[in-house]
């Protein structure tokens, strides 16, 4: 602090205090004169900050208030955030974030992250080392070609990897001094921002094919090169690009996908906790997934690992998976599926209505990933119920439009007996008398607590087996009582807990399967809890 003082010191959001600057401090900085009388401490700073708050209706001017404090005094930032998550987190991610995306022009504020053009494939490590701090740890990336359920919103897209890297510091305490948001530039496909003299992007269609591989490329190798202790998180690519993206990498440096992973991950998370609460073992669940695409991959890769780590061969396991898509359900004498869905596919007669399926296959759980909103109708849900006594239903497809059924159908049309989860948020639902509180699949419980464990041990890999460490410890956090209400996720309110404890046991997997950066501490949760980023002045 003593290098910066005066002005730039209330000016500098890392170090800035504001009315919690003692007087001593005051005289000896130059600060005199610049702050009101009183001294305050930060908790009195969260009251006033959650009053001025409270003085917006709409969440796009409470996230706009919230940026600016950030920009302003950091530390009091993320002592809000934590003081309510399960309040802040919507309005610093989803849904507000989205909306703050396609406004990302229209609100002035300082720059944070970094925009790096295709333009400047060759330079791209010069570029790296004008960002200020040397010792970057992590970063999210995307290319803003598929903004949540947006669509591509170019360079406004960076709204998104710096929600998401505020959520790695206030959900699980990575220093924020550590993480760097990147967009990469690679032009438009959105025609409206073609067309806008205000657009600041790259002015032109998507570069795509030989010449976007080789940039992403490029940007893997500057930011091993300038940050060697990186973990790279892709954020929002296009489907297809991701997974290509993914394979390239996930064997060569730290890195992973969280749309993919993570969302496998919390889903995973799910049935581990629901067999462990109904006094199940896992390997006892039967999946069935409506859609067979990458969402539905993602999940039923990880569940296979699941299945093994239980103790099933591969070869068992896949057999208490099936699923069914647009032609109806995967058997192998079809001829129109891809190479990766043949695994899924089963010695089995033809079978094109999915309510039918649920009688013939008698899954435990139905997972929704087929983007089709009300595809699961009260005639699925009825036979879903009468083949199982507490059936398991996951619609996972978002927004909540698409979702496969809603909360209160899945209870209503299930007598109550449903254990539901889903992609999109639903409100609790009274169900003669009771209410249920339907679970969200929030990939929060995953990458921050992931994230943190990568930051303490230096990994240097992101392994599919860590991945489910994670959905484990997830599950573990659960209680009986959380359950009765119809929980089958940790509560938001006490994520930062949960990711520690879930951080924990990720690290412990981490030194256990060779792939940390420092030294096995004598305890890993003491040295876990030493890593920790905590919002109070120094
Ligand atoms: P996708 O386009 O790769 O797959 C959709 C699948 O649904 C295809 O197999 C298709 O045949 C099937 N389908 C479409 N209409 C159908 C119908 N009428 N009946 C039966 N099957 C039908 O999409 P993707 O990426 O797998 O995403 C699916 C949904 O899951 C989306 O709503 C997405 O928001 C959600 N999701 C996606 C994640 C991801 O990692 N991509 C993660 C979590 C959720």
């Amino acid at each position: 602090m003593e290098d910066c003082t005066g002005y730039s010191l209330l000016r500098n959001p890392r170090l800035n205090k504001g009315t919690a600057f003692t007087h001593e401090e005051r005289e000896k900085f130059g600060l005199l004169g610049m702050l009101p009388e009183a001294v305050e401490t930060i908790e009195t700073q969260t009251i006033r900050i959650h009053e001025q708050l409270d003085n917006f209706e709409k969440p796009i001017n409470q996230y706009i208030y919230l940026m600016q404090l950030l920009e302003n005094n950091e530390t009091l930032f993320f002592k809000t955030i934590c003081s309510d998550p399960a309040k802040y987190l919507p309005l610093v991610y989803t849904p507000t974030v989205g909306e703050a995306c396609q406004k990302f022009g229209q609100v002035s504020r300082r720059p944070r992250g970094l925009y790096l053009s295709i333009k400047q494939k060759d330079n791209l490590k010069e570029i790296l080392r004008n960002w200020p701090e040397k010792d970057v740890r992590f970063t999210v990336v995307t290319d803003g070609g598929r903004i949540l359920g947006l669509g591509d919103l170019g360079i406004f897209g960076l709204g998104i990897p710096i929600g998401k890297l505020v959520l790695y510091t206030s959900c699980g305490g990575v220093p924020p001094e550590y993480t760097l948001p990147i967009v990469l530039d690679v032009g438009t496909n959105n025609e409206e921002f073609l067309n806008d003299p205000l657009y600041p992007g790259l002015k032109c269609k998507r570069i795509r094919g030989k010449e976007f591989d080789d940039f992403v490329a490029a940007f893997v190798e500057a930011m091993n090169e300038v940050f060697p202790k990186i973990c790279i998180q892709w954020e929002d690519f296009p489907g297809v690009d991701a997974i290509k993206i993914l394979n390239t990498y996930k064997e060569k440096v730290c890195t992973f996908n969280d749309d993919i992973q993570g969302t496998a991950a919390v889903a995973t998370a799910g049935f581990i906790s629901i067999s462990r609460l109904m006094k199940k073992r896992f390997i006892d669940q039967h999946f069935l997934f409506l859609g067979a695409g990458a969402a539905a991959f993602g999940i039923a890769d990880m569940l296979v690992k699941k299945f093994e780590r239980d103790g099933l061969t591969r070869e068992e396991a896949l057999k208490q998976i099936w699923m069914f898509d647009i032609n109806g359900l995967l058997i192998k004498s079809r001829t129109d599926l891809a190479e990766h869905q043949l695994q899924f596919a089963h010695d089995s007669d033809s079978c094109t209505d999915f309510a039918e399926a649920v009688l013939k296959i008698k899954p435990t759980a139905i997972v929704g990933v087929s983007t089709v909103g009300g595809a699961f109708n009260q005639q699925v849900i009825e036979n879903m119920s009468a083949v199982n006594e507490r059936p398991i239903i996951f619609p996972y497809s978002n927004p909540t439009s698409h979702s496969e059924c809603t909360a209160e159908q899945a209870y209503n049309w299930s007598k109550g007996k449903a254990i539901f989860a889903s992609g999109s948020p639903f409100a609790p639902v009274e169900y003669q008398g009771k209410i249920f509180t339907p679970g969200q699949g929030n990939n929060v419980f995953i990458f921050p607590a992931l994230g943190l464990a990568i930051f303490a041990t230096e990994a240097t890999r992101v392994t599919d087996d860590i991945l489910l460490t994670a959905a484990e410890a997830v599950a573990e956090q659960v209680s009986f009582s959380d359950f009765e209400k119809g929980l089958i996720y940790p509560s938001v309110a006490d994520i930062l807990k949960v990711s520690v404890n879930v951080a924990i046991k990720i690290a412990e997997d981490i030194f256990n399967s060779g792939l940390a950066g420092v030294k096995r501490p004598e305890s890993i949760s003491d040295f876990i809890r030493s890593k920790m980023y905590i919002p109070e002045y120094k």
